[in-house]
């Protein structure tokens, strides 16, 4: 992967990355000598990352960014590429959860969800490929998409749906782009213990039941979900491209 010009230091942005499994890949990127944006819906969220990204030795651009708005991806996405000069990395993490029955499910929670996971993730996606197409320049992608989007799982419906179709997204992308060295990457984590899960964990039986369907009996950590992004955003990853990476215990493998 080509170094960013004025620096000489690779850029990433990521979305979604306040808290939980973004924060974590957006402080990993900067330990491997990212420089780093940075996105949520509400900026003043990110003051925490932000530092973090600092003190691992990056330049860290924080960016206002609603995934469901197109013409805030094009604004953001032209910000940052300002910022930084330059894009070299996307990570599609900005996501919902939805655990709800299919009978329940509106139309209002679908058009959140699935705007949110797959078009912003697409948009997202458009915009980098836009980018580095333009600039002739090689890049990659990385989405992270879940287990749900290939088991079959109750009360995940929409959810799953969407992680589905991102990883598919993924395929169908990596073909398309590889004539301009874009490598389009997923990981698709089992359930990682993260702010926007803690509900699901106050309850043991609950903790029990889905814990003894994952081969390794724990639960997956935001850490292993980022060091799977800088590998695969990594120059030792430059024969990958169009997979998605079960990150989860097992979970998958039966
Ligand atoms: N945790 C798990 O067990 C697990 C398992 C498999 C896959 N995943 C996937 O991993 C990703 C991160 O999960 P997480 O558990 O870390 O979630 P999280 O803690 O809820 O963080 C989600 C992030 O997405 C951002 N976001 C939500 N809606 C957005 C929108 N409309 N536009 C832009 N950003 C938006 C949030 O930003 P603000 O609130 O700051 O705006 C937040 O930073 C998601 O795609 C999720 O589906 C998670």
């Amino acid at each position: 992967m080509q170094e960013h010009k004025s620096t000489g230091r690779r850029t990433a942005l990521v979305t979604g990355a306040s808290q939980g499994i973004g924060e974590a890949i957006a402080v990993a990127l900067a330990r491997d000598g990212f420089d780093v944006a940075v996105s949520s819906t509400r900026p003043e969220k990110l003051a925490g990352v932000l530092a973090q990204i600092e003190a691992a030795g990056g330049r860290a651009v924080p960016v206002a960014l609603d995934v469901r708005s197109q013409s805030n991806i094009e604004q953001a996405m032209a910000a940052v590429i300002d910022a930084l000069g330059h894009l070299d990395v996307l990570v599609n993490n900005a996501g919902v959860p939805l655990r709800k029955s299919a009978l329940e499910v509106t139309a209002a929670e679908w058009d959140t969800v699935i705007g949110t996971n797959l078009t912003g993730a697409f948009f997202m996606s458009q915009q980098m490929g836009r980018h580095l197409i333009g600039s002739g320049r090689p890049g990659c992608i990385i989405s992270i998409a879940s287990t749900h989007g290939v088991l079959g799982v109750a009360q995940r419906s929409t959810y799953g749906i969407s992680k589905a179709a991102m990883i598919h997204m993924t395929r169908m992308l990596a073909i398309e782009w590889a004539q301009h060295g874009i490598r389009v990457n997923a990981i698709a984590p089992g359930r990682v213990d993260t702010p926007s899960r803690a509900g699901s964990y106050s309850d043991p039986k609950y903790i029990e039941s889905m814990l003894n369907r994952v081969p390794l009996h724990r639960f997956g950590t935001s850490d292993e979900v980022a060091a799977a992004a800088c590998y695969l955003a990594s120059p030792e990853a430059a024969y990958i491209t169009g997979q998605t990476l079960f990150l989860d215990g097992g979970l998958t493998a039966y």
